[in-house]
């Protein structure tokens, strides 16, 4: 199966007019790599413009997420987002747990597991982000740490659950850096985590993606990965010539 795409925005850009025509460039992409499957991942304020746009332009390889969601369904939580406002402005995915979340928010474990749970319950896809907090070099895999961030994260499932879901492995110093981590360690990486599922009982329904300075370069040696069902891309989603690359090594993949 071919890889699938995700692509994180983070609080770019500045104003609805540039989202709008990036997103344009995603729209046109969509239609070029009918095979493909793209989620976009967008600051919150553009996802209803962006809904639109996507809705008139037809296409169906393409869709919307966004990149954080409240632990709550509804209430007095000044600032929050809930996961049903989400679901209703056309969002079909949504991230959990980015490194860059964790850290501004100081998120704690069951904080995480909250998120996910309210993401079940509104019925959306949940993206976990995972990856050493830790890491002092990049060959050291934090075995217990990821661990401990996929199992405390999924606690408290509802025993019915078996809707699609993805954890992606973000080691943090490899996030923007253009740094990557090589593709023998994203197999081991893969294969532990797909191991702590299967403990869970969740192996099937669950997709592993990589990111971490996943570009229009880097893609050439990651494509090749066996264990990845996709990947999860930021600063490269805000440049066309760069994504349109991404994808067409995708496509090409055998
Ligand atoms: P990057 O970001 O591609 O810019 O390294 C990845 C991410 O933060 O998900």
């Amino acid at each position: 199966m071919l890889k699938k795409l995700f692509f994180n925005w983070k609080m770019n850009p500045a104003s609805l007019s540039e989202a709008s025509s990036l997103f344009t460039e995603f729209i046109s992409l969509a239609q070029f790599q009918p095979q493909i499957s793209l989620v976009v991942l967008p600051p919150y304020v553009y996802l209803s413009e962006l809904n639109q746009q996507l809705q008139t332009s037809g296409v169906t390889n393409l869709k919307l997420g966004a990149q954080d969601l409240a632990r709550y369904s509804a209430g007095a939580y000044t600032g929050q987002i809930s996961g049903q406002m989400l679901k209703n402005m056309g969002c079909q995915y949504v991230l959990i747990g980015h490194s860059e979340t964790r850290e501004a928010y100081q998120l704690s474990h069951e904080q995480i597991n909250q998120k996910l749970l309210q993401s079940l319950e509104s019925g959306l896809v949940p993206i976990l982000c995972v990856g050493h907090q830790s890491d002092k070099t990049i060959t050291e895999i934090n075995y217990p740490e990821l661990s401990e961030q996929v199992t405390t994260a999924l606690q408290n499932l509802p025993t019915e659950w078996q809707t699609e879901f993805y954890l992606a492995y973000e080691p943090v110093w490899a996030i923007g850096t253009g740094k990557t981590a090589t593709n023998p360690i994203i197999e081991e990486v893969g294969q532990f985590l797909k191991q702590e599922l299967a403990k869970l009982g969740l192996a099937k329904q669950v997709g592993i993606l990589y990111g971490g300075s996943v570009d229009d370069v880097s893609i050439q040696e990651l494509v090749k990965l066996q264990q990845i069902d996709g990947f999860l891309i930021g600063g490269a989603s805000l440049k066309p010539e760069k994504f349109k690359t991404i994808a067409q090594v995708v496509a090409n993949q055998v």
